[in-house]
């Protein structure tokens, strides 16, 4: 049964995956579809809130009743969350964000030359968003969620960079060997930075988005 625990909450999601250009038709990228985000999105318009959903590069259908804005690199992505995270009562970044991009933009289409060795391609850090949001906390009690992989060592390492990124929850995804994206095997678990762990059993993208949000609510302020 869905309530409406989020009535009067403006909540952000970021969700999808950068690209970062490398001249105007290649960029460096990564497979994130936009589920998770999306469905976390879908959740909270579901339970009343007012949601700003932070598309990037997902082919998915607007979320009915959300504000969809697109944008395709970290960069972009950290200017429309740090604008919308402003007024907004939580914060979730399920966005896959390249932490590095290339160091340089190549404005004509880069060309092979015969003979010639590729250049190779130097890359720079992209700002860290969740843990810059993190840190600022745009309104008291503004509740940040993150998401994180791990291999190995999930707990440890999952607590680790709960610490580090400085946010309220942590949904870690163990991936690995037998345990891939996409497999029947995928689980979480939400690790929370005032000590809480819930462990969210294999199952649909819109099960682990209730769960997140069934940890945000109590936490907000
Ligand atoms: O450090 P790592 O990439 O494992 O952390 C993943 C979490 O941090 C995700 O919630 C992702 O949205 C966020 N992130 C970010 N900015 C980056 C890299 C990751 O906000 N540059």
């Amino acid at each position: 049964a869905t309530t409406a625990d989020l009535a009067g909450r403006h909540v952000v999601v970021s969700a999808g995956g950068t690209r970062e250009p490398l001249d105007p038709v290649r960029y460096l990228g990564n497979r994130s579809s936009g589920k998770q985000g999306y469905a976390l999105a879908r959740a909270a318009v579901a339970r009343g809130a007012r949601v700003t959903l932070i598309s990037a590069n997902s082919d998915l259908p607007d979320p009915a009743g959300a504000d969809v804005v697109r944008v395709g690199t970290a960069v972009q992505l950290r200017e429309a969350v740090l604008k919308a995270a402003a007024d907004a009562d939580a914060v979730v970044m399920a966005a896959a964000v390249a932490d590095f991009r290339p160091a340089v933009y190549a404005p004509g289409k880069i060309k092979k030359r015969d003979g010639q060795e590729p250049e190779p391609i130097a890359l720079v850090r992209n700002p860290d968003i969740l843990a810059e949001i993190s840190a600022e906390r745009a309104r008291p009690g503004q509740v940040v969620v993150g998401f994180a992989a791990e291999t190995d060592d999930v707990l440890a390492n999952g607590r680790a960079k709960l610490a580090r990124k400085g946010c309220d929850l942590l949904v870690v995804n163990e991936v690995g060997e037998r345990k891939t994206f996409g497999s029947e095997e995928n689980e979480a678990v939400v690790l929370a930075a005032d000590g809480a762990e819930t462990p969210v059993p294999y199952g649909p993208k819109e099960a682990l988005a209730e769960t997140v949000w069934d940890l945000v609510v109590p936490r907000l302020g």
